[in-house]
């Protein structure tokens, strides 16, 4: 049985950087530090950071506190920023350069005087953080038929920037859209291509096996959204958390086992998975 694992499988760069940032800080020797929300969507990790006295914020503004608060790499509002450190907190900043970026973009944009609009879901920790860096009216919505809704006065002078995740193709129906209205639109594609290539890798590889298993956690989207891929062209697609979720009896007769993984996924469990395929 042959056993091939992605190459894009595991912690994308932005996710790598931040969880590097949370180890560095322990080493440090200062206490106590926070991280603002789970750094990642993996209760492995979390649990192995609680356990080196990192702990975990919940996502809001204490009025007062102290030691360290680590922003994760899906970045915080302008205000989230200024209260941490209001309250007392000495922030340690791991937001992705990606995100960082889509921040000063949208500062700057909304300075000059155009109304933002993010192609992400409204709900998502990241999306609320960009909308939290306009300086002046602010949208996020994440279907292009929504476009129709916004008010004429907001589109008149628009900058559209996406969510780092957000579909690439969506993102040009809603450029499309907003085109043929012929307003003043600024376009920044600020899609991350990490995603767009794992789902690629992933999408590849599991036309090619007779069963695939994709790690990551269940409550991790990009994670899902691989299992919705491999599924689709891989019926026996399995979704485990750990290796102990592995069932040894999905890989029967298969030639060929995929695996891939979400950005939350630490390598340590992508090998042990590994490892299990091959008792
Ligand atoms: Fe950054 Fe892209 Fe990962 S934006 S956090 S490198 S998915």
């Amino acid at each position: 049985m042959e056993i091939l694992t992605a190459k894009t499988a595991g912690f994308c760069f932005g996710v790598k950087r931040a969880v590097d940032f949370v180890y560095g800080e322990t080493k440090s020797g200062e206490k106590p530090i926070y991280t603002f929300g789970p750094i990642i969507h993996n209760k492995e990790v979390v649990k192995e950071m609680e356990e080196m006295g990192v702990s975990v914020l919940p996502e809001e503004v204490p009025s007062e506190g102290n030691g360290t608060v680590i922003i994760r790499s899906h970045g915080v509002s302008r205000e989230v920023y200024e209260g941490l450190e209001r309250a007392g907190y000495k922030v340690c900043d791991a937001t992705c350069p990606f995100v960082k970026k889509i921040h000063r973009i949208v500062s700057e944009k909304s300075a000059e005087g155009y109304n933002i609009l993010i192609a992400g879901d409204p709900v998502h920790p990241e999306v609320k953080g960009i909308i939290g860096w306009s300086r002046g009216p602010v949208m996020a919505i994440s279907e292009p038929d929504d476009i129709d809704r916004i008010p004429e006065d907001f589109l008149r002078k628009t900058c559209l920037v996406a969510q780092t995740t957000f579909n690439y193709n969506k993102f040009q129906l809603f450029v499309a859209k907003l085109q043929k209205k012929g307003y003043d639109i600024s376009v920044y594609n600020s899609i991350c291509n990490a995603t767009k290539e794992r789902q690629a890798e992933a999408r590849q590889l599991s036309s090619q096996t007779d069963c695939m298993i994709v790690v990551g956690d269940v409550g991790s989207s990009n994670t899902q959204k691989l299992f919705e891929i491999c599924k689709s062209e891989c019926p026996n697609t399995h979704l485990v958390q750990t290796a102990d979720d592995l069932d040894v009896s999905w890989l029967a007769g298969a030639k060929r086992v995929g695996i891939t993984a979400g950005a939350s996924t630490p390598h340590k469990i992508i090998e042990e998975v590994q490892t299990k395929c091959q008792i």
